[in-house]
Protein backbone atom coordinates (compact mmCIF):
# COMPACT_ATOMS: atom_id res chain seq x y z
CA UNK A 1 0.00 0.00 0.00
CA UNK A 2 1.35 3.67 -0.85
CA UNK A 3 2.18 5.86 1.86
CA UNK A 4 -0.11 8.22 1.16
CA UNK A 5 -3.49 7.48 0.76
CA UNK A 6 -7.10 9.27 -1.49
CA UNK A 7 -9.23 11.11 0.78
CA UNK A 8 -11.68 8.57 -0.05
CA UNK A 9 -9.75 5.39 1.52
CA UNK A 10 -8.61 7.67 4.26
CA UNK A 11 -12.06 7.85 5.28
CA UNK A 12 -13.17 4.17 4.64
CA UNK A 13 -10.24 3.36 6.58
CA UNK A 14 -10.81 5.04 9.86
CA UNK A 15 -14.77 4.02 9.96
CA UNK A 16 -14.04 0.71 9.75
CA UNK A 17 -11.68 0.36 12.99
CA UNK A 18 -13.34 3.43 14.46
CA UNK A 19 -15.47 1.24 16.78
CA UNK A 20 -12.00 -0.40 18.40
CA UNK A 21 -10.06 3.14 17.48
CA UNK A 22 -10.07 4.81 21.59
CA UNK A 23 -9.01 0.87 22.58
CA UNK A 24 -6.35 0.16 19.94
CA UNK A 25 -5.14 3.15 20.57
CA UNK A 26 -4.39 2.41 24.63
CA UNK A 27 -3.08 -0.66 23.83
CA UNK A 28 -0.61 0.07 21.69
CA UNK A 29 0.44 3.27 23.38
CA UNK A 30 0.25 1.66 27.05
CA UNK A 31 -1.83 4.18 27.82
CA UNK A 32 0.96 6.87 26.93
CA UNK A 33 -1.11 8.70 24.73
CA UNK A 34 -3.21 10.31 27.51
CA UNK A 35 0.25 12.17 28.97
CA UNK A 36 0.39 12.97 25.43
CA UNK A 37 -2.20 14.82 24.71
CA UNK A 38 -2.35 16.76 28.45
CA UNK A 39 1.62 17.82 27.07
CA UNK A 40 -1.06 19.65 24.15
CA UNK A 41 -2.55 21.08 26.79
CA UNK A 42 0.35 22.83 28.64
CA UNK A 43 0.99 24.61 25.54
CA UNK A 44 -2.66 26.03 24.49
CA UNK A 45 -2.20 30.30 24.23
CA UNK A 46 -3.22 32.41 27.17
CA UNK A 47 -6.26 33.36 26.22
CA UNK A 48 -9.48 34.39 28.41
CA UNK A 49 -11.56 33.09 26.05
CA UNK A 50 -10.35 30.92 23.29
CA UNK A 51 -12.30 29.61 20.36
CA UNK A 52 -10.01 25.99 19.42
CA UNK A 53 -10.12 23.82 16.22
CA UNK A 54 -9.33 20.54 16.41
CA UNK A 55 -8.40 19.29 12.79
CA UNK A 56 -8.55 15.28 12.36
CA UNK A 57 -10.36 14.74 15.48
CA UNK A 58 -11.17 11.58 15.22
CA UNK A 59 -13.23 10.39 18.43
CA UNK A 60 -12.55 13.95 19.77
CA UNK A 61 -10.04 12.54 22.59
CA UNK A 62 -7.32 15.59 21.99
CA UNK A 63 -10.55 17.86 22.37
CA UNK A 64 -11.76 16.19 25.46
CA UNK A 65 -8.05 16.07 27.40
CA UNK A 66 -8.03 19.71 26.38
CA UNK A 67 -11.83 20.52 27.58
CA UNK A 68 -11.74 18.71 31.19
CA UNK A 69 -8.83 20.68 32.54
CA UNK A 70 -8.82 24.02 30.16
CA UNK A 71 -11.61 26.53 31.76
CA UNK A 72 -10.78 29.47 29.43
CA UNK A 73 -11.93 27.37 26.18
CA UNK A 74 -15.30 29.10 25.38
CA UNK A 75 -15.63 26.93 21.99
CA UNK A 76 -14.32 23.41 20.51
CA UNK A 77 -14.93 22.85 17.07
CA UNK A 78 -13.66 19.38 15.84
CA UNK A 79 -13.32 18.28 12.00
CA UNK A 80 -12.80 14.91 10.25
CA UNK A 81 -13.60 13.41 7.23
CA UNK A 82 -14.60 9.83 9.05
CA UNK A 83 -18.11 10.56 9.76
CA UNK A 84 -17.67 7.42 12.17
CA UNK A 85 -15.28 8.33 14.07
CA UNK A 86 -16.83 11.68 14.47
CA UNK A 87 -20.23 9.46 15.44
CA UNK A 88 -18.21 7.60 18.57
CA UNK A 89 -16.62 11.37 19.57
CA UNK A 90 -20.15 12.89 19.40
CA UNK A 91 -21.47 10.19 21.77
CA UNK A 92 -18.32 10.95 24.14
CA UNK A 93 -19.26 14.55 24.24
CA UNK A 94 -22.80 14.17 24.71
CA UNK A 95 -21.88 13.16 28.14
CA UNK A 96 -19.75 16.10 28.96
CA UNK A 97 -20.95 18.62 30.73
CA UNK A 98 -19.28 21.17 28.36
CA UNK A 99 -21.41 19.81 25.26
CA UNK A 100 -23.05 23.03 24.27
CA UNK A 101 -19.53 24.62 23.28
CA UNK A 102 -18.22 21.81 21.02
CA UNK A 103 -19.38 20.70 17.48
CA UNK A 104 -17.75 17.85 15.54
CA UNK A 105 -18.27 18.15 11.92
CA UNK A 106 -17.54 16.72 8.41
CA UNK A 107 -14.28 18.57 6.50
CA UNK A 108 -11.30 17.84 5.12
CA UNK A 109 -8.35 19.36 6.97
CA UNK A 110 -7.08 21.00 3.73
CA UNK A 111 -9.86 22.69 3.22
CA UNK A 112 -11.15 24.05 6.58
CA UNK A 113 -14.83 25.47 6.44
CA UNK A 114 -14.16 28.32 8.44
CA UNK A 115 -13.57 31.87 7.85
CA UNK A 116 -10.33 33.43 7.83
CA UNK A 117 -9.09 34.65 11.74
CA UNK A 118 -11.42 32.73 13.59
CA UNK A 119 -9.97 31.11 15.50
CA UNK A 120 -7.18 31.67 18.31
CA UNK A 121 -5.85 27.84 18.72
CA UNK A 122 -5.72 25.14 15.86
CA UNK A 123 -4.89 21.53 17.67
CA UNK A 124 -3.99 18.48 15.26
CA UNK A 125 -3.16 15.46 16.99
CA UNK A 126 -2.49 12.56 14.91
CA UNK A 127 -3.50 13.64 11.75
CA UNK A 128 -1.12 15.27 9.86
CA UNK A 129 0.78 12.59 8.51
CA UNK A 130 -2.31 11.72 7.09
CA UNK A 131 -3.25 14.00 4.84
CA UNK A 132 -2.12 14.25 0.95
CA UNK A 133 -1.34 17.54 0.81
CA UNK A 134 0.51 18.49 4.16
CA UNK A 135 1.82 22.32 3.22
CA UNK A 136 -2.00 22.88 2.21
CA UNK A 137 -3.14 21.51 5.65
CA UNK A 138 -0.72 24.16 7.80
CA UNK A 139 -1.49 27.08 5.31
CA UNK A 140 -5.02 26.56 5.85
CA UNK A 141 -4.19 26.42 9.82
CA UNK A 142 -2.22 29.72 9.17
CA UNK A 143 -5.48 31.09 7.76
CA UNK A 144 -8.06 30.35 9.88
CA UNK A 145 -5.54 31.68 13.28
CA UNK A 146 -5.47 35.25 14.37
CA UNK A 147 -2.27 37.22 15.09
CA UNK A 148 -0.63 35.43 18.30
CA UNK A 149 -2.81 32.49 17.61
CA UNK A 150 -1.05 29.30 18.03
CA UNK A 151 -0.45 25.54 16.14
CA UNK A 152 -0.22 22.90 18.22
CA UNK A 153 0.86 19.31 16.10
CA UNK A 154 1.30 16.33 17.93
CA UNK A 155 3.05 13.33 15.86
CA UNK A 156 4.87 10.33 15.96
CA UNK A 157 8.82 10.66 15.32
CA UNK A 158 11.71 8.47 15.69
CA UNK A 159 14.18 8.85 18.23
CA UNK A 160 17.32 10.43 17.44
CA UNK A 161 19.43 7.52 19.87
CA UNK A 162 20.27 4.65 17.67
CA UNK A 163 19.55 2.04 19.69
CA UNK A 164 16.17 3.32 20.67
CA UNK A 165 15.53 3.89 17.42
CA UNK A 166 16.33 -0.10 16.18
CA UNK A 167 13.96 -1.20 18.88
CA UNK A 168 11.26 1.24 18.12
CA UNK A 169 11.32 0.35 14.73
CA UNK A 170 11.24 -3.46 15.56
CA UNK A 171 8.18 -2.28 17.36
CA UNK A 172 6.69 -0.28 14.64
CA UNK A 173 7.68 -2.80 11.92
CA UNK A 174 6.75 -6.26 13.58
CA UNK A 175 4.83 -6.14 17.04
CA UNK A 176 2.46 -2.99 16.01
CA UNK A 177 1.00 -4.31 12.96
CA UNK A 178 0.41 -7.42 14.16
CA UNK A 179 -1.68 -6.20 17.57
CA UNK A 180 -3.26 -3.52 15.36
CA UNK A 181 -4.44 -6.34 12.88
CA UNK A 182 -5.95 -8.53 15.60
CA UNK A 183 -7.24 -6.06 17.39
CA UNK A 184 -9.18 -4.01 14.58
CA UNK A 185 -9.71 -6.74 12.25
CA UNK A 186 -8.38 -4.93 9.54
CA UNK A 187 -5.40 -6.14 7.45
CA UNK A 188 -3.92 -2.46 5.87
CA UNK A 189 -4.79 0.75 8.51
CA UNK A 190 -2.01 -0.55 10.64
CA UNK A 191 0.21 -1.67 7.95
CA UNK A 192 -0.44 2.05 6.98
CA UNK A 193 0.41 3.59 10.38
CA UNK A 194 3.88 2.54 10.63
CA UNK A 195 4.54 3.41 6.99
CA UNK A 196 3.40 6.85 7.77
CA UNK A 197 5.63 6.83 10.92
CA UNK A 198 8.47 6.07 8.85
CA UNK A 199 8.39 8.15 5.99
CA UNK A 200 6.87 10.98 7.82
CA UNK A 201 9.32 14.78 7.82
CA UNK A 202 9.87 15.05 11.17
CA UNK A 203 11.92 17.44 13.65
CA UNK A 204 13.80 20.14 11.91
CA UNK A 205 12.46 18.84 8.50
CA UNK A 206 8.35 19.28 9.90
CA UNK A 207 9.37 22.82 11.51
CA UNK A 208 10.93 23.86 7.96
CA UNK A 209 7.41 22.69 6.79
CA UNK A 210 5.50 25.09 9.47
CA UNK A 211 7.55 27.94 8.72
CA UNK A 212 7.32 28.14 5.03
CA UNK A 213 3.46 27.98 5.53
CA UNK A 214 4.21 31.48 7.26
CA UNK A 215 4.44 30.07 11.06
CA UNK A 216 7.01 31.47 13.57
CA UNK A 217 8.45 30.34 16.94
CA UNK A 218 8.59 27.16 15.72
CA UNK A 219 9.80 24.34 18.00
CA UNK A 220 9.87 20.74 18.47
CA UNK A 221 9.49 18.99 21.10
CA UNK A 222 10.35 15.71 21.90
CA UNK A 223 8.67 13.43 23.85
CA UNK A 224 8.86 9.53 25.69
CA UNK A 225 12.85 9.70 24.03
CA UNK A 226 11.63 10.97 20.72
CA UNK A 227 8.67 8.68 19.52
CA UNK A 228 6.36 11.74 19.66
CA UNK A 229 6.87 15.08 18.59
CA UNK A 230 4.93 17.94 19.74
CA UNK A 231 5.35 21.30 17.52
CA UNK A 232 4.54 24.67 17.90
CA UNK A 233 4.42 27.52 16.21
CA UNK A 234 2.53 30.89 16.04
CA UNK A 235 0.96 33.56 13.80
CA UNK A 236 2.97 36.69 14.38
CA UNK A 237 1.01 38.28 11.52
CA UNK A 238 -2.54 39.90 10.35
CA UNK A 239 -2.40 38.54 6.94
CA UNK A 240 -3.63 35.58 6.10
C1 LIG B 1 -4.87 8.55 13.86
S1 LIG B 1 -6.42 9.34 13.80
C2 LIG B 1 -6.24 10.60 15.02
C3 LIG B 1 -7.55 10.99 15.65
C4 LIG B 1 -7.45 11.95 16.84
N1 LIG B 1 -6.89 13.22 16.48
C5 LIG B 1 -6.68 11.37 17.97
O1 LIG B 1 -5.78 12.04 18.49
O2 LIG B 1 -6.99 10.25 18.41
C6 LIG B 1 -6.34 10.21 12.30
C7 LIG B 1 -7.63 10.88 11.90
O3 LIG B 1 -7.36 11.77 10.82
C8 LIG B 1 -8.51 11.82 9.99
N2 LIG B 1 -8.12 12.44 8.71
C9 LIG B 1 -7.21 11.98 7.82
N3 LIG B 1 -7.10 12.83 6.79
C10 LIG B 1 -7.93 13.87 7.04
C11 LIG B 1 -8.26 15.08 6.36
N4 LIG B 1 -7.69 15.40 5.19
N5 LIG B 1 -9.16 15.91 6.92
C12 LIG B 1 -9.75 15.61 8.10
N6 LIG B 1 -9.48 14.47 8.80
C13 LIG B 1 -8.59 13.62 8.27
C14 LIG B 1 -8.92 10.36 9.94
O4 LIG B 1 -10.24 10.21 9.46
C15 LIG B 1 -8.72 9.94 11.39
O5 LIG B 1 -9.88 10.09 12.15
Amino acid sequence: MSTKLEKKTISQTFNKISKRYDLINRVLSFGIDIYWRSVVRRHLPIHPSMRLLDLATGTADQIIALMNRAKNIRSAIGIDLAVDMLSIGKAKIARTPYNHQVSLLEADACNIPLNNETTDCVTMSFGIRNVPDVGKCLREMYRVLTHRGRALVLEFSLPKNRFLKSLHLFYLRNILPRVGRLLSKNDEAYTYLNETIETFPSGRSFCALLEEAGFSNVRAIPLTFGIVTLYVAEKMSYDS
